[in-house]
Parts: structure tokens; sequence; C-alpha cells
């Protein structure tokens, strides 16, 4: 094992997690109850990791619950079920602490889109724009940011900018554009980023699909493209899109999200009936390649070897944590 351990640590960041070899019949859900107590670990996952790490969870949540939870949080390790920039936040918030995802390489298009070499020289165009960016973006583009936002309190960061101060808002341009249609406001530049995940969905189909569910309502996350949102019953984050489906009346629903959503939204409502939005291409479904990158086998060797481990250069962490403390700020105001 020691070799083994070794090499795959030589291997690491070219393969982005640890390649060992598990023993296919230990049991990883014990194994992994197990290390959380010994280590006093605190597991965190996305609503869109697989319905088995979600299980395990000691959370499951939204970015912004998720990055709350990573702020309060007294256990010594954070172990982060999701994505590269929302375990690099839970970093910024807790500096001292050890931040652990499974695969260093479950990236986002989203926080790809904008690399902050780039948007320093945009942002250099407009000085006197205030710069409002997504979570899902890199520590990097958070020090050229002013507030971080993420879906469920993007409309409270906007009105907290004085309405005739202009806004750059990255990375991205579907929620952009979904909070300029809410708010109003039309001083607003669009990055020119999305999501690929949200960018699937098939407008021909979903129609057809509205049709054959007349009573269906069709719910959908405003990463989503504005011709499918103009047809939408609800749009909110995934908190949002969950909690609307537990107190609808509605009984079936098209949900326009990341298809491991669906997980909680059965978990929470069984009598309900939750229909995948479909995508506009071959393959049956709309899974994130980054989200689901992380498994069970990932997880247990991450907190067994406690690898890979999120780090961030001091300066950026100092920099990058202004804008997503006044995003915090907000939030509190606001009641999320
Ligand atoms: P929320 O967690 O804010 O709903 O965003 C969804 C998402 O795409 C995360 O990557
Ligand atoms: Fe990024 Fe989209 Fe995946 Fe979320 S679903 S992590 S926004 S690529």
């Amino acid at each position: 094992m020691q070799d083994s351990l070794s090499f795959a640590k030589e291997r690491l960041e070219k393969k982005g997690f640890l390649d060992i070899d598990v023993d296919p019949t230990l049991d990883l859900e014990e194994a992994i109850t197990r290390l959380k107590k010994e280590k006093n670990m605190i597991l965190l996952a996305h609503y869109y990791q697989e319905s088995e790490i979600q299980d395990l969870a000691d959370y499951v949540g939204d970015s912004l619950q998720l990055a709350q939870m990573a702020e309060r949080t007294d256990a010594d390790i954070i172990v982060f079920a999701g994505v590269h920039f929302m375990a690099e936040t839970a970093k910024i918030l807790n500096p001292k602490k050890k931040v652990l995802l499974p695969d260093l390489k479950a990236g986002c298009s989203l926080a790809e889109s904008c690399p902050a070499p780039v948007f320093k020289k945009f942002k250099e165009q407009h000085p006197d724009h205030v710069v409002v960016s997504y979570i899902n973006c890199t520590a990097a583009l958070k020090t050229l940011t002013d507030i971080v936002c993420t879906s469920s309190n993007a409309k409270y960061v906007i009105n907290s900018v004085p309405e005739d101060t202009p806004i750059i808002f990255a990375p991205d341009k579907n929620l952009g554009a979904y909070l300029q249609k809410e708010t109003g406001r039309e001083n607003m530049i669009l990055w020119n980023g999305a999501c690929m995940v949200h960018e699937i969905f098939s407008h021909e189909k979903i129609v057809k699909l509205k049709l054959r569910h007349p009573e269906a309502k069709f719910i959908a996350h405003p990463e989503c493209e504005p011709h499918l949102l103009e047809i939408a019953d609800y749009i909110g984050s995934t908190s949002g899109l969950l909690r609307f489906t537990q107190e609808s009346d509605a009984k079936e629903f098209i949900v326009a999200t990341e298809a491991g959503i669906l997980h909680q939204m059965q978990l929470k409502s069984p009598d309900k009936t939750f229909i995948p939005a479909p995508p506009n291409n071959m393959c049956a479904c709309n899974d994130c390649p980054h989200m689901k990158l992380n498994t069970l086998e990932k997880l247990y060797l991450c907190m067994e070897h406690e690898l890979p481990e999120i780090h961030i250069d001091p300066a950026i962490i100092e920099r990058a944590k202004l804008p997503i403390d006044r995003m915090m700020e907000i939030s509190e105001k606001a009641g999320l």
C-alpha cells in the first residue's frame, strides 16, 4: 500500500486524484462514516453530487448554503464533495483549516470561461464599474471582484449596488440576463460565459414534454438560456427549486437543472413525479461531467489520506475573501 501511495502522490498533480486500487470488498459507506468521526471531518455535498455521496454527507446544499456551512463549521477538516471553486471558497473562508476535494480536476465551465488575466484587461476598460461575480469562478477572479453572488442571493447583491453605478457581471451571461430582467438594471455589462449543463436543454423537446404533461410545472435554474426561462413556471437556485417542489400543490415537475437535484426532490416529496428536462442531443442525461468526477472511491481515498488538498496563496486568500464577506453580509441581512 505504501508503495502505491507514494506512486499515487507523485502522480496526484497530473491525475487530479489519488489513483490507488481500493479493496472491492471494503464497505465504503462504513469507512467514510468512520473516517468522518475519527478525524473530525465535515462532509459537504452539492445537490449535483451522486446520490450515494449526498446520502453520506453531513450537509447537502446549494453554493451559498455550502459556503455558509464551511464558514461556520468547527470541524478540523472540510471535505468538499463538489467542484473546485466551491472547495476554494471554503478554503478562503477557512485559511487555517485543511480543505479536501476528491478530484482536483472537478472544474466548472463557467469558471473556465473567465480567465483572470483576460478579465483584468476588460475591467481596466471599465474603471467606473462595480464587478459582481458569480461564485462559479476562480479565486484569482474573485480578487478582481467587488461582490460575489450565488444564484440564491444574486438579486439582493445587484440591488445592493447604487442604481446609478454601472455593473460588470461575470461570468454567466444567462444568469446576468435574468438579473437584468428581474432588477430592471440596464447599466450592466455581461461577460460571455455559460454553464455547459444548463445550455444543453432542448426548447423543442421541453415544449413537447409540457404538452404531454399539461399538469406538470416546468421549473428552471437561472443558468438556463433566456428562451427556456421564458416558458418556466418557476425560476430559482437549486435550493429554491427544491423548496418550490415541496411547497407546490403540483404533483409533477419537469426540472431544468443538473439531474443530481432530483434525488433530494424525490426524498423530500416521495409521492411526486420529477422528470429531468431533456437535453438537445442523443444523450439521455444532463449530468455535470465535473461534479460527477467525484466518486465514492475517490471520496474514501481522499478522506483516508487527506489528499488532494486545496492550497491558495495567502495574498490571494486575503483579497478574494473581501467580496465573499460582502456577499455573506448581504445574505445575512436578507435572511438567507
Ligand atoms: P446553485 O448551487 O447556486 O444553485 O448553483 C448551481 C450550480 O451550477 C453550481 O455549480
Ligand atoms: Fe459549473 Fe455548470 Fe457544472 Fe455547475 S453544473 S459546476 S455551473 S459546469
